[in-house]
């Protein structure tokens, strides 16, 4: 119920200045952003590999309006990218781009500014053999995102796509995805979606996220299982067992803070597990859809607000 409300606020500007400067807001954005600086994500994304776990690392930042930023944000990637490969952790971690953090909000030039960004991202990526995932956005950004994948994807086939079940048209873009070397994540979506486009109640996600999810593990691609959701990860497993795959031709994959301890039995059974990482100090829409996501996350926030403040 809570739901639409919270997502409308993760775009209300007033309510981004009330929220960032509230005193105690850090706790609860600790728990899901491990840090601001890139040198901090590096930090935290040693932890998870000492424990096993694959990161991709998301610097925040999102509708992007001005070229600067979008360098700025390129900056940050490339700056990362040369960090993780110094700490010799660029086996085990990739990034993930939103490709509004890097310009294609920016007017009619916009899709062609991020996929220049984007491509320079993917080739500091390749430089230190490592990958990128774009990230999926909201709706009306989805055939321009896949586009752009696509043009990636001639120079670097490595780049990863990001579907989202919650969308009537993902089963079908599953169906072109599902080829040899193409790595894919479906998560269940996070924006607020018109009826047109998307699914409204969580069973038809679910039921959409499990059709998809055949799509992928029968077909010859790399699927990236991204849920929390416990009955989506067992169907996850039964369908990699039904299409005869081995543990390592797929992921699952999990926001940072989320089930930690689910991240680890996971991948103390043998299966590839990727934690999510975001970081940067531009996590107000970011948080607000985690909240929006689980009442019980917005319980902890409000009480991490009153013991602190
Ligand atoms: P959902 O929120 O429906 O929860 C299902 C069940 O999971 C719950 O009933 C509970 O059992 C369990 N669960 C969920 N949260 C929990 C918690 N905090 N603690 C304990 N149990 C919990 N979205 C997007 O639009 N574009 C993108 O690019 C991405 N990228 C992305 C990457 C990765 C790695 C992940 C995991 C997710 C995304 N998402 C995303 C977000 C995604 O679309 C979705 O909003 C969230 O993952 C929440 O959906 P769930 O699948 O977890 O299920």
């Amino acid at each position: 119920m809570l739901r639409r409300p919270l997502l409308a606020l993760s775009r209300s500007d007033q309510v981004k200045r009330l929220v960032t400067t509230m005193p105690g807001s850090s706790g609860i954005v600790a728990r899901f952003v491990p840090g601001e600086s890139n040198a901090s994500a590096v930090e935290a994304t040693a932890a998870l590999a000492a424990d096993g776990l694959l990161v991709t690392l998301d610097r925040l930042g999102e509708d992007t309006l001005d070229r600067a930023q979008a360098r700025v944000t390129v900056h940050a990637y490339l700056d990362v990218l040369t960090r993780l490969s110094q700490a010799g952790l660029t086996a085990s971690t990739e990034v993930s781009v939103k490709l509004s953090a890097v310009g294609q909000a920016l007017g009619p030039d916009g899709p062609a500014i991020s996929l220049d960004n984007a491509r320079r991202v993917c080739a500091a990526a390749r430089e230190v053999a490592t990958t990128v995932t774009i990230d999926a956005e909201d709706h009306t950004t989805t055939d321009a995102t896949l586009d752009t994948l696509q043009s990636l994807r001639k120079d670097f086939p490595e780049t990863g796509a990001v579907v989202q079940s919650g969308l009537r048209r993902t089963e079908g873009d599953c169906k072109d995805l599902a080829y040899s070397g193409s790595r894919v994540r479906l998560c269940k979506g996070a924006y607020k979606e018109p009826e047109s486009v998307a699914y409204q109640s969580r069973a038809d996600v679910d039921l959409s996220y499990v059709r998809c999810l055949r799509v992928l593990m029968n077909g010859s691609g790399f699927p990236m299982v991204a849920t929390h959701d416990p009955r989506l990860i067992r169907i996850a497993g039964m369908l990699a067992g039904r299409a005869d795959r081995r543990q390592g031709t797929y992921e699952y994959q999990l926001l940072y803070g989320i089930r930690p301890e689910e991240q680890r039995r996971l991948a103390r059974s043998g299966e590839s597990v990727r934690v999510y990482l975001p970081y940067g100090d531009d996590w107000y829409g970011y948080l607000m859809r985690r909240l929006a996501e689980r009442p019980q996350n917005l319980t902890f926030f409000a009480r991490s607000l009153l013991t602190k403040s």
